[in-house]
């Protein structure tokens, strides 16, 4: 894959970045982000006195203006609940959810929007299935293999489940790197395992881990693999066949959607058996005191009124993202990784956790002599929003020795520039004391 180089990047020691042979100029890149920080308005406010520079992607992203028109136009002009209603209003509601459930199935390489459930976000998604699949397929002694570098929503519903049915959990570790060890994996894996839910892409150590290659693993042992995309989707293209995922969860507001919208794929096989999590209206068929019918999926798991307009939304943020070329912003995100890398491992003091060679652009650090909180409170001064804690993500941290850590996380719209702010400032900190 070509790296392009990002525009206006310098190196940590301010030069130029490489310049092409025999003095030619480079090719321009294949994505600039400035067509994409145009289209969002809260990148251009201030804070605190400076130019935003918004880092914590990896907690939700910003909205394009085609997302907000989008929510206010449904709202303005085309507000109605879905299914029920018999008039126009409804049923042009009922036309452009169904859509959005198209733009899903499409968007995932999903053969058929019937294997999309829409859900509030991946949370929601890893207890759906944990509560209906799981409820449904796991018994004592049944084993849920889960990476020890797993967001603790991918993580905590494994652990309610595993009581409910006497299942139980397993770590799967990590190597020094942060990339999930996979002779490790291979020597876990048994008759005994029914599940593996494993993240596409860790929200703390950027690793991107082997998915194909742990499914294929998986499927020896008729495990089922569920796939946690909520960090994977807004830097790189997805297929679900390709990964032959049997559950794929991602939620909306991490690629530019609103919050409180995500979506739930699963294989058409394993979704028609699956049981209602909740009971309601929409997921019926028929409803009398002696017996009940249920609708066929996606419905059945889809009970109450769902957020519509955040479906309206998710639409046009997927539409919005794919209107880039997505390989060559995957390229341009790297690009942005690499120089961020160079610059932040340039401070003394400064340590970079994960270092594995797949990785999305997440820069989580520590600073010597710096507490991570007072780190993000510091940037902040300075317009610079991260994230500090810890990240949802404990066992992680854990493997690295630490409860906290800052995180800068990147998306398609920062810029080399914005790196370069978040770098002085943090000098700036250092020499503070
Ligand atoms: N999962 C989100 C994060 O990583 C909230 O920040």
């Amino acid at each position: 894959m070509i790296i392009p180089e990002v525009e206006g990047a310098r190196q940590a020691d301010g030069a130029r970045p490489s310049t092409a042979p025999e003095g030619r100029t480079a090719p321009p890149p294949a994505f600039s982000p400035e067509r994409a920080r145009r289209d969002v308005p809260a990148l251009h406010r201030t804070v605190n006195g400076h130019p935003l520079v918004w880092l914590d992607n990896g907690a939700t992203t910003h909205k394009p203006r085609q997302v907000i028109e989008a929510l206010t136009g449904f709202y303005g002009t085309a507000n109605s609940n879905i299914h029920r209603g018999a008039h126009t209003m409804a049923r042009e509601a009922t036309e452009a959810y169904e859509a959005g459930r198209e733009a899903v199935a499409r968007f995932l390489g999903a053969p058929s929007p019937d294997e999309i459930v829409f859900v509030r976000g991946t949370t929601e998604a890893v207890n759906l299935v944990a509560q209906s699949w799981g409820r449904g397929n796991l018994g004592p002694g049944d084993d849920i293999l889960v990476p020890v570098l797993e967001h603790h929503s991918n993580i905590v519903p494994w652990q309610l489940l595993a009581k409910a049915t006497r299942a139980r959990v397993v770590p799967v570790p990590l190597r020094p790197d942060g990339q999930i060890d996979l002779d490790a994996y291979a020597g876990l894996l048994s008759m005994r395992t029914r599940l593996v839910a494993v993240s596409q892409a860790s929200n703390v150590l950027g690793t991107v881990p082997p998915v194909r290659e742990m499914t294929a693993l998986a499927h020896r042992y008729g495990a089922k693999v569920l796939v946690d995309g909520a960090q994977a989707v807004a830097h790189f293209p997805v297929d679900v066949q390709e990964l032959d995922a049997d559950f794929y969860v991602f939620s909306g507001h991490k690629l530019f959607a609103p919050t409180g919208i995500g979506a739930l794929y699963a294989k058409p096989e394993i979704l028609r058996e699956m049981a209602p999590w909740q009971g309601g209206g929409n997921m019926i068929e028929s409803v009398d005191f002696t017996r009940t019918t249920y609708a066929p999926v996606p419905h059945r798991l889809e009970a109450g009124t769902g957020h519509i307009a955040g479906v309206v939304g998710l639409l046009a943020a997927l539409n919005w993202l794919t209107s880039f070329d997505r390989d060559a912003v995957a390229a341009y995100e790297t690009s942005l990784l690499d120089y961020a890398r160079r610059a932040l491992t340039a401070l003394p003091g400064l340590e970079l956790l994960g270092s594995a060679p797949d990785r999305i652009a997440v820069l989580t650090f520590t600073l010597a002599g710096h507490d991570p909180a007072a780190i993000a409170d510091w940037l902040d001064r300075d317009g610079i929003a991260i994230r500090a804690g810890h990240h949802c993500a404990q066992p992680a941290l854990a493997h690295y020795g630490l409860h906290s850590a800052a995180r800068a996380s990147l998306a398609l719209y920062n810029t080399a520039e914005e790196v370069d702010r978040l770098v002085a400032s943090l000098g700036r900190l250092q020499q503070s004391g």
